[in-house]
């Protein structure tokens, strides 16, 4: 019988769904609608890992949108006194942001990275320049300017940052809005292909109540069961029902 290696969510009922944990070593991608819970899943499993030890990472790459110390705090995850754990923040903007992401993911050898959100990466204009730069350098003969379209772009720069991750041998989790009723699982649409897993948050609007789900659509080396069970977030985070 061939053992994998399992990184525990620390999400209490989704483990039990995925034989103990994610594949060591492996990339799994949540995409779901705005406030459906990816960002608490990560800061979840990347603070009780980092507390168990593990040397982790959280990108943070939507730092104007919501403070995920903050948000950790108020769940009573203290982060500071874990010397394991880098919350970084890459400001979104930045023209260098697939750079400095791999900069970052290669600084130290990490056993856990969160990337939140692929998003951020995509639909950053400065580094499709960035990466047709790359592409007059070694073809100086070619003009370029509409050679390649964004969503070309968009996914060359996620295959650059993925195979920095899969390099580093972590176990990683990366987040991506899904448009209601879009073509594809992320904003990107190849993410959900390249990724070895893909799990699919929902949030809809059930009378004042906010119901939300969740959903395995893929995992690699792992026996999941099918369909859609209930996401509460606690007092103490995320717990599937
Ligand atoms: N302490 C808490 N108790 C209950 N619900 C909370 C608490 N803290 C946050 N929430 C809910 O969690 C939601 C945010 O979850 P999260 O940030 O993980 O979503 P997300 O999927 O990352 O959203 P986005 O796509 O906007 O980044 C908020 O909209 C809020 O309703
Ligand atoms: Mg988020």
């Amino acid at each position: 019988m061939v053992y994998i290696e399992r990184i525990p969510t620390y999400i209490p009922g989704f483990d039990a769904l995925i034989e103990g944990g994610l594949p060591e070593g492996s990339l799994t991608l949540l995409s779901g609608t705005p406030g459906s819970g990816k960002s608490i899943f990560c800061a979840q499993m990347l603070y009780n890992n980092a507390k168990n030890g593990k040397r982790c990472l959280y990108l943070d790459l939507e730092q104007e949108i919501g403070d995920i110390e903050l948000q950790m705090r108020m769940f009573g995850w203290e982060t500071r006194e874990l010397e394991n754990l880098r919350i970084f923040s890459i400001d979104s903007s930045n023209p260098q942001i697939v750079e400095k992401v791999i900069a970052e993911i290669e600084d130290r050898h990490y056993d856990l990275i969160v990337l939140d959100s692929l998003d951020s990466i995509t639909t950053n204009p400065g580094s499709v320049e960035e990466i047709q730069q790359q592409f007059r350098e070694r073809v100086p003969s070619i003009s370029i300017p509409n050679l390649l379209d964004q969503a070309t772009l968009a996914r060359l720069k996620i295959k650059k940052i993925f195979s920095a991750i899969k390099k580093s041998k972590a176990t990683a989790l990366a987040t991506s809005e899904r448009v209601e009723g879009g073509v594809g699982v992320s904003r990107d649409t190849v993410s959900e292909f390249l990724c070895d897993g893909v799990v699919i948050f929902t949030s809809t609007a059930m009378g004042k109540k906010r119901a939300r789900s969740i959903e395995i659509s893929k995992m690699r080396h792992t026996n999941t069961p099918g369909g859609r069970y209930d996401l509460e977030i606690a007092g103490r985070g995320l717990v599937v029902l």
